[in-house]
């Protein structure tokens, strides 16, 4: 586990947990039931995934069945990018909750820095001219402050962040009373992202790696945007592959394993029992300096998720990747 800085005291966080987007409804449900029954106890979701009623379902199922305590689980879920305002905070977190079944998370995640217009019952909003629907006056100070006040009723025991880049960071830590005690990022092999980490390391923010494998999986998600992008698989990466008969390891190992080492959290997504097992077993093996020099330097700032399946989101003042712009 990873210590997270939450107020003035301190809250571990599993340093591996279970990833859940692009997880459908009908083979999710099996699926967390084997992550638990793995072992996996940090949970990753998030408003946007539309899943937390399964997991909620399984949690449930668990409590009552007095195989877990609520104690015994992390549970991270985030702010959708249509409720990024003041009053939308304590709406979308109470959603949550009741989706979740809980009355607290561990974790709760501003999901993204920009945002789209709230819109009930449509968490994506589209214009008529195929536009998202984005909403310009976004106040992240106003929005932090309606986080802070979610910790303070005891509905999240910690806050933080996701997608924002250094500046956006630096401005809500500059002007908060509760700091943000982790940041979720896109973090894989071609996209190790040191500034941000070292950035994080120094104000005592964990950082959490998403699509810690490069995410195979977008392959099949982005034609259903319209959109065609090469994702190029680090799991067959001839570096990657070396390293993995080195060790009698398979590549997903390997890659978790390499940013775990950094005291960098990852969570993995699969429903798949068989991989979502292999995915935890990292904890048995340690990558030498030579391989980690290796794998280091297959970095080539390959950012996988610019969010442009959102036709006209680099209008939004907050998009966080103004090079892409
Ligand atoms: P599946 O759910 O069928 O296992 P990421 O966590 O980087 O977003 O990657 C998730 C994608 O990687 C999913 O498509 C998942 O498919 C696949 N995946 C997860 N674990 C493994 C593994 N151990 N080996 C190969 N592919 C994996």
């Amino acid at each position: 586990a990873i210590n997270l800085k939450a107020g003035n005291k301190t809250l571990p966080m599993p340093i591996l947990g279970y990833g859940t987007w692009q997880a459908n409804d009908a083979e999710l449900e099996a699926a967390v039931d084997a992550a638990l029954t793995a072992g996996y106890r940090h949970i990753d979701t998030a408003h946007v995934y539309e899943n937390e009623k399964v997991i909620g379902n399984v949690l449930k199922k668990w409590f009552d069945a007095g195989k877990l305590k609520r104690e015994d689980i992390f549970l991270v879920t985030k702010l959708p990018p249509g409720g990024l305002t003041a009053n939308g905070v304590p709406k979308y977190l109470k959603r949550s909750l009741d989706f979740l079944q809980l009355d607290y998370v561990d974790l709760y995640l501003v999901h993204t820095p920009f945002a789209f217009k709230d819109i009930e019952g449509n968490l994506h909003p589209f214009t008529a001219d195929g536009k998202i629907d984005l909403d310009m006056t976004t106040d992240h100070i106003a929005v932090w402050k309606a986080m802070e006040e979610q910790v303070d009723k005891g509905l999240t025991k910690s806050i933080g962040l996701s997608n924002f880049n250094l500046k956006q960071i630096t401005r809500v830590l500059e002007n908060s009373r509760i700091k943000p005690s982790s940041l979720q990022i896109e973090l894989h092999a071609y996209h190790q992202q040191h500034e941000l980490v070292e950035f994080c390391k120094k104000n005592n923010i964990v950082v959490t790696a998403y699509s810690p494998l490069g995410n195979p999986g977008l392959v099949t998600f982005f034609p259903k945007f319209g959109k065609q992008i090469e994702v190029p698989n680090i799991l067959k990466n001839s570096t990657v592959v070396e390293i993995a008969e080195k060790h009698k390891k398979t590549s997903a190992q390997v890659l978790l394993r390499h940013i775990v080492q950094k005291d960098i959290c990852v969570i993995p997504k699969s429903t798949n029992a068989q991989r979502l097992k292999e995915n935890l077993d990292i904890f048995n093996f340690k990558l030498d300096q030579n391989d980690v020099a290796a794998l280091n330097a297959l970095d080539r700032g390959y950012r996988l998720l610019d969010f442009k399946i959102f036709n006209g989101i680099d209008d939004h003042p907050e998009y966080p990747f103004p090079e892409l712009k």
